[in-house]
């Protein structure tokens, strides 16, 4: 973790949110949620699941997805993200993100937007899955709301969001300016957000379909996929050495299993001394050990509907006032009120 994580001398907020777009798989853990529990006890922290911004690309299966976000909700909060010290939020149940977003929208040129790579990258693919629309060209824009109606500082972030995270700065500082307001500009902390290979050898993601879900149902599901994985090629016959470093199977002992474990896998991969099988069944062993509290919450959570409405209710009214609060000030600053 950066040096800004050790210091939290500086009172900043931190804002962090996953896009609804699917269920939750073991990518969403390595790079949002363990880097969350680490800043929930050093920072005040908003944590969002994100669900405008899902509709951005799924609004077609809206019916599908919103179902989702209340068994992310319980998958975050099984996973340990404490609401003691986190406010855990479904953006769309905090209706002030939407204000800020038509102020920010109106103060955003149109050529910030058009330049933003994610958008110039993706466009002939958005025509293409018919999700050219102005929700998905605002995006940047509601993130950098989703930032500053919390007075965001500090930003969780990936090298892909890099350049949303410097729009939403410059939207900050433009408000300022036209209004002579002191919004905090939001600055990125570069976190590791390592690329997991997926169970067809590509990039791990849900529009793949290729993914080990953060919680699977049961040990006998995840020891499935796990099987699944590729290995190096090289290993066709049990008695053929081969090279852990090009095989996606230890790219996840080196997440999941021991320094001595790892070494076990690297001496016996590379001579032959243990199978593709033994690998697999001790990653799968070690995946399954890290699983199985979380699981159990997650199902306890899950069979309380009415506490766990209850409970988001809860946290969504907390994230309402300080976002309340928020926009007062910039009305304030705008002389609107
Ligand atoms: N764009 C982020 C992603 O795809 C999700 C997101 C939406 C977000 N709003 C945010 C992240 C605000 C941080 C802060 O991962
Ligand atoms: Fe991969 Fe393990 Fe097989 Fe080696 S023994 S090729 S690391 S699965």
């Amino acid at each position: 973790m950066s040096d800004s994580v050790s210091s939290a001398v500086e009172k900043v907020n931190v804002v962090s949110g996953v896009r609804v777009t699917g269920e939750l798989h073991i990518g969403n853990y390595w790079g949002a949620v363990r880097n969350w529990l680490e800043l929930q006890d050093k920072y005040q922290c908003f944590f969002g699941i994100m669900d405008w911004h899902g509709l951005t690309t799924a609004y077609k299966r809206s019916d599908e997805i919103l179902p989702l976000m209340r068994e992310m909700y319980a998958e975050f909060l099984a996973w340990g993200v404490d609401p003691e010290k986190a406010t855990l939020f479904i953006q769309s149940h905090v209706p002030e993100h939407l204000e800020l977003f038509m102020i920010f929208a109106n103060i955003t040129p149109m050529g910030w937007l058009e330049r933003v790579p994610t958008w110039k990258d993706a466009e002939e693919e958005a025509k293409a899955s018919d999700t050219h629309n102005l929700g998905r060209f605002a995006y940047p824009v509601l993130q950098a709301a989703d930032i500053a109606i919390y007075n965001g500082g500090l930003v969780p972030v990936g090298h892909d969001q890099i350049a949303h995270l410097e729009l939403s700065r410059e939207i900050v500082r433009r408000f300022n300016h036209i209004y002579k307001a002191k919004i905090r500009e939001p600055k990125p902390l570069l976190t590791q957000t390592p690329t997991l290979v997926g169970l067809d050898g590509r990039k791990m993601s849900k529009s793949y379909n290729n993914t080990i879900l953060l919680t699977e149902k049961d040990e006998k599901t995840l020891k499935k996929k796990v099987n699944m994985m590729l290995t190096d090629p090289q290993r066709a016959r049990r008695e053929n050495p081969g090279n852990p470093e090009i095989c996606p199977v230890y790219s996840f002992h080196k997440l999941y299993s021991s320094a001595d474990e790892q070494e076990w896998v690297v001496s016996g991969c590379t001579t032959a001394g243990i199978g593709c099988g033994d690998c697999k069944a001790k990653l799968a062993f070690n995946m399954n050990a890290k699983t199985e509290i979380p699981r159990q919450k997650k199902a306890e959570l899950m069979s309380k509907p009415d506490d766990l409405n209850r409970q988001i209710k809860q946290n969504c009214e907390k994230a309402r006032h300080y976002a309340q609060k928020t926009l007062e000030t910039v009305r304030h600053h705008m002389k609107w009120l």
